[in-house]
């Protein structure tokens, strides 16, 4: 700031967001280790975590499953998701130390005496684990989440921190968490006869992307977009994350979450927040979380006619004849929603949000559209009529970055107008620095206990209310159910 006329103490500094609490020894226990996860993310990131020597010097890696399976078939299948999945090159040292530090135990999640013989490979009762972190890491589906956290809380395995009894242990739930409002009032009621909420980490990968962090960095270190963040000068939003693959093998996962309970329900109802949320006190977790949930509760609820109006569900062609799909399915692969947030910076302003399977390109972005200019001052009403908005992007993936789209003067003797982008290029400004993926830092956030980037109870029944009408509506019959093709751009919803 030399040469400045503002001075470091003329602005408050805030911290949270990146704090670097040290690490203690910690083992991470995968329930549901068999599954997707922890092959193409959880192993990835512990090894990535490991490259980058942020893990603990004395950390180890428990994984479970229900399956009678031996740990070298599973160490094979976790070393081919490293391989083929991890953002940096696969080195052997590496890879052997994560494999030393890793064993197997087969759980029968109701079963007590399975849960006594996890405690002993544990080795909590031990002295020299007293000050252990230890991190269960429930990525089953959730129907599983109630059995097991009732089996480690019974059982001994975590226990409220305020008891101050045994090593403290942290519960990941991946997402969703329930499968609507009253399941997941349930699990929470659940969870908190055996943990403290500071104990509880309700994932959600998308606040973990580097992207999607950079929302509230760019909203709140950059003082010429606040002022005109609010209905005054913006028109719409649209959030969309668009997929081109389609539900690759998982249909009777798919089946029971369908898009709403996959990706709207969390991903996009947690980077509208982040877009829509009043600067919070501070970076600390509690603020941030506030302000977030303040937005959930601001959401107007969709009722028979906006529902009708406002939200359009399809299905790609073919979804119905892919494996574990019901023939007659009414489980969504598309969605779009308009909703509305009646508080007073949004009042009127749509937000749409949309996503989908199969359609013809990955792409997760935000477009805040200005509203127009308010006269044309060009003569040519053809110049008039090709004004376009301002609008600005928020690449969240790929092509990571930020865009503003402004109207400019077309070079030549005519008085024309034309759009043109300002860009900015996260990968080119930013060459030497790899981004850390997702779950690299959310494991680690949950390692030193910091909560920002996790949703708090209230968030997540704020976000099952808002979409329960969406999971009737689709249910019985009251939506339509639309197809579109594979590779298309999908439903058109105008704002
Ligand atoms: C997951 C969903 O949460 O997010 C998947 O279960 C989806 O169906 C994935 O493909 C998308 O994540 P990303 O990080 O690839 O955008």
């Amino acid at each position: 700031m030399e040469n400045s006329i503002i001075t470091k103490a003329d602005i408050p500094s805030v911290s949270g967001l990146f704090n670097k609490a040290s690490l203690h020894d910690a083992t991470f226990i995968i329930f549901g280790a068999t599954g997707d996860l922890s092959m193409r993310k959880l192993f990835p990131a512990l090894y990535n975590l490991r490259v980058d020597g942020l893990l603990p010097d004395d950390f180890k890696i428990v994984t479970v499953a229900r399956s009678n399976k031996t740990l070298e078939s599973l160490l094979e299948r976790f070393k081919s998701g490293v391989q083929r999945f991890s953002r940096s090159g696969f080195k052997e040292e590496i890879w052997q130390q994560l494999a030393e530090r890793t064993t197997y135990v087969q759980v029968n999640y109701g079963d007590p005496q399975s849960y006594a013989t996890l405690k002993a490979e544990l080795g909590m009762d031990k002295q020299d684990n007293a000050q252990r972190r230890y991190l269960f890491y429930l990525s089953t589906p959730p129907t599983s989440f109630n059995v097991i956290i009732e089996g480690l809380g019974k059982n001994g395995l975590v226990t409220p921190a305020h008891h101050n009894a045994g090593p403290p242990t942290r519960v990941v739930f991946e997402k969703p968490f329930g499968r609507d409002l009253s399941s997941a009032l349930e699990l929470n009621a659940l969870a908190h006869q055996y943990l403290d909420e500071e104990q509880l980490f309700r994932m959600d990968h998308y606040l973990g992307k580097e992207t999607v962090q950079n929302i509230l960095i760019f909203r709140f270190a950059n003082a010429i977009f606040e002022p005109i963040w609010n209905r005054r000068y913006i028109h719409h939003v649209r959030i969309t994350a668009f997929e081109n693959i389609g539900i690759e093998g998982r249909g009777a996962f798919y089946e029971e979450a369908g898009v709403i309970r996959d990706v709207l329900q969390n991903h996009l109802l947690q980077i509208l927040a982040l877009c829509a949320m009043e600067p919070p006190n501070s970076f600390e977790a509690e603020h941030i979380r506030d302000e977030r949930a303040k937005v959930f509760k601001a959401l107007r609820h969709l009722d028979a006619s906006s529902v009708g109006s406002d939200v359009s569900l399809a299905q790609y062609a073919g979804y119905r004849e892919e494996d574990g799909v019901d023939r007659d399915s009414r489980t969504p692969t598309y969605a779009s929603v308009k909703l509305f947030i009646d508080n007073w910076r949004w009042a009127g302003v749509p937000f749409i949000l949309s996503t989908g399977k199969n359609l013809k390109k990955k792409m997760t972005q935000i477009e805040i559209v200005y509203t127009p200019v308010p006269l044309c001052l060009f003569k040519e009403n053809d110049v008039c009529m090709k004004l376009e908005p301002n609008v600005l992007t928020i690449r969240i993936q790929p092509e990571e970055g930020i865009s503003l789209r402004i109207g400019t003067k077309t070079p030549g003797e005519k008085e024309d107008v034309s759009p043109v982008q300002m860009d900015f290029d996260f990968n080119q400004s930013f060459k030497e620095k790899a981004q850390q993926e997702a779950y690299e830092k959310l494991l680690l956030d949950c390692l030193r206990g910091n909560q920002t980037l996790f949703a708090r109870q209230e968030e997540v029944e704020h976000m099952w209310h808002f979409v329960a009408p969406l999971l009737d509506g689709a249910q019985d019959g009251s939506i339509p159910m639309g197809t579109y093709e594979p590779g298309s751009a999908g439903p058109e919803v105008k704002p």
